[in-house]
């Protein structure tokens, strides 16, 4: 399904969210608080939109690897952003000793994973101690908002999304997986299950989005 998106896909978020996919990417960044000289990860880094701003925030004494499943995605990332190591590989087997980095991020990947438990377990094991996991994921919307986000999500995006790509049904996924993904304090459940320490979230535009952060205990 990505691959078939894969070349509209930075168009699509942009146009689909309004504008505010940079804001909650930035302020993702923002919440690893890597700087530079520091190593980071960018799992299911997609065309790499965060893995850029992580590059920004190590500078060239830094380093940043992303991973994703997908072929052209990975294509896209290293076409479109310069300087990071952009592998194709899965978020539950990441490609990367223990304790290597020391800040991690995954934006809008970790609802399309079925075994969430593997991929945070992963991120746990590749971050030093003391290292930061910060989650960027779709959300409950506040209740006011409710109804209005649902025709939103379930009547406006899949007949723009058809129109953008020539074809009916590539998103009716997107507006599923939403739908059915936890609300925000089943996801941090999910990071202290893991093995997570000083677990938190904020919310984002209403709830659309949440970006939680997990930090990896030290010995
Ligand atoms: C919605 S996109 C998000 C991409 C990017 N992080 C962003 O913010 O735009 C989800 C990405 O997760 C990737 N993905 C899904 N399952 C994966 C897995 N098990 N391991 C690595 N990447 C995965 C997909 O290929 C896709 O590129």
């Amino acid at each position: 399904m990505f691959s078939s998106i894969a070349h509209r896909y930075d168009l699509l978020n942009a146009l689909l969210s309004l504008g505010q996919d940079r804001r909650w990417r930035r302020r993702a960044a923002q919440l690893t608080k890597a700087g530079l000289g520091d190593r980071a990860l960018d799992v299911c880094c997609g065309t790499g939109a965060l893995s850029a701003l992580l590059k920004r925030r190590v500078g060239t004494a830094g380093s940043v690897a992303g991973v994703d499943l997908t072929e052209a995605m990975i294509a896209g990332a290293t076409g479109k952003v310069p300087g990071v190591d952009f592998r194709v590989g899965d978020a539950c087997r990441l490609p990367f000793a223990d304790s290597t980095f020391d800040a991690a991020t995954m934006a809008f990947g970790l609802r399309n994973i079925d075994h969430h438990d593997l991929a945070l377990g992963e991120m746990l094991r590749v971050l030093r101690p003391g290292g930061r996991a910060v989650i960027l994921e779709f959300s409950t919307v506040v209740a006011p908002m409710d109804p209005l986000y649902r025709l939103y999500n379930q009547w406006v995006i899949p007949r723009l999304a058809t129109l953008l790509l020539g074809r009916a049904g590539a998103y009716q996924y997107l507006t599923d997986s939403i739908a059915a993904f936890p609300p925000p304090l089943v996801v941090s459940r999910w990071l202290r299950e893991a093995g997570f320490d000083r677990v938190r979230y904020q919310r984002m535009t209403l709830g659309i989005v949440a970006i939680h952060v997990g930090v990896k205990p030290r010995p």
